[in-house]
């Protein structure tokens, strides 16, 4: 079925209902639902109209069941994603069950997720510390009602155009800090929800369903004082000498596939070295080759 068809059928649908179909016992023509008779043909031989009547010069149709059938059937999806898209997140206990400690931040996000009004989290630190991680697994329980960013929206249409058309429940942004000017301007009122209208088109956004955003940022002195306020920022610290112990014992068991008794010694040998989780899988994916000591001295690591 071609793009179109699907509106097509609709507006010969409300041509029927509109008009009594008694009194037209030959059926309606291409005259009367003003669609090319061309196209009207295509649709009869693809089975979604019935030819009713056919002379040298009438050719009647009326819809057929198939024809029917896929505008309720498009009206059923149609009813679905709206439906979708105003239902509450299911938020399960093991949503981040991936992230190692951090248990303060999964309280927070969790009751972000399921207020029923937005409150927006930036999370700030270094490197390494599982922001990414978090967006990922709300974007793994939201599905469709999420639109994931690095930075800015990757379409020429800009972000703007992406909510407006995916009207999404969760905007979740990665590397804040790298978003561009025109994103940034659209992002600020829509973060603060309600009716909008895009300056430069005139175009309306209507957030009906206000939008909640939660994004990820290594840096904050970039970021302008009017978009830090709109969000509540939780500032990460770089791990101590005991969190660094647990997430690289456990990401390198976890995630790398490493016994634990490597992991162990991976993970004493750089809490000395590093802060640095990603150090620790470099090091856990050469460890075979070079064997960890050499691995951490070839890597520069603590150097
Ligand atoms: N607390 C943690 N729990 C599980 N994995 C972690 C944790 N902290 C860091 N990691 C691991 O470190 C790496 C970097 O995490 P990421 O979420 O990309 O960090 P960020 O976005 O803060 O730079 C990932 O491989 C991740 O699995
Ligand atoms: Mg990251």
């Amino acid at each position: 079925m071609k793009e179109g068809d699907i509106q097509l059928l609709n507006e010969i649908a409300r041509f029927e209902q509109e008009h009594d179909m008694e009194e037209l016992k030959m059926g309606w023509s291409w005259r009367h639902v003003r669609v090319w008779p061309a196209t009207l043909s295509r649709l009869f031989k693809d089975g979604y109209l019935d030819n009713v009547f056919r002379s040298n010069s009438y050719t009647g149709y009326r819809l057929s069941a198939l024809g029917r059938a896929m505008i309720d059937e498009t009206k059923n999806t149609e009813a679905i994603v709206a439906e979708n898209s105003h239902k509450p997140l299911s938020v399960s206990d093991n949503l981040f069950s991936d992230i190692i400690g951090h248990e303060d931040i999964k309280e927070l996000l969790i009751a972000c997720l399921m207020a029923e009004k937005p409150v927006h989290v930036l999370l700030a630190g270094p490197p390494a510390l599982a922001k990414s991680l978090f967006l990922w697994d709300i974007e793994r329980i939201a599905g469709e009602k999420a639109i994931w960013l690095v930075g800015s929206a990757t379409s020429k249409a800009g972000l703007w155009d992406v909510v407006a058309e995916r009207q999404p429940q969760i905007l979740l942004i990665d590397e804040l800090d790298k978003m561009n000017a025109a994103d940034t301007a659209a992002l600020l009122s829509m973060m603060e929800g309600g009716r909008l209208v895009r300056a430069k088109t005139g175009r309306e956004l209507d957030l009906t369903n206000p939008l909640r955003v939660l994004a990820a940022s290594n840096r904050l002195n970039v970021l302008s004082p009017e978009l830090k306020s709109r969000f509540a920022v939780r500032k990460l610290t770089a791990y101590n000498r005991s969190d660094y112990l647990s997430v690289v014992k456990g990401v390198l068991v976890s995630r790398e596939s490493l016994d634990k008794e490597l992991a162990g010694e991976i993970a004493e040998r750089l809490s000395n070295l590093s802060q640095d989780v990603r150090d620790a899988v470099r090091v856990a994916r050469l460890s075979s080759q070079l064997g960890v000591a050499k691995a951490i001295k070839l890597l520069g690591i603590g150097g």
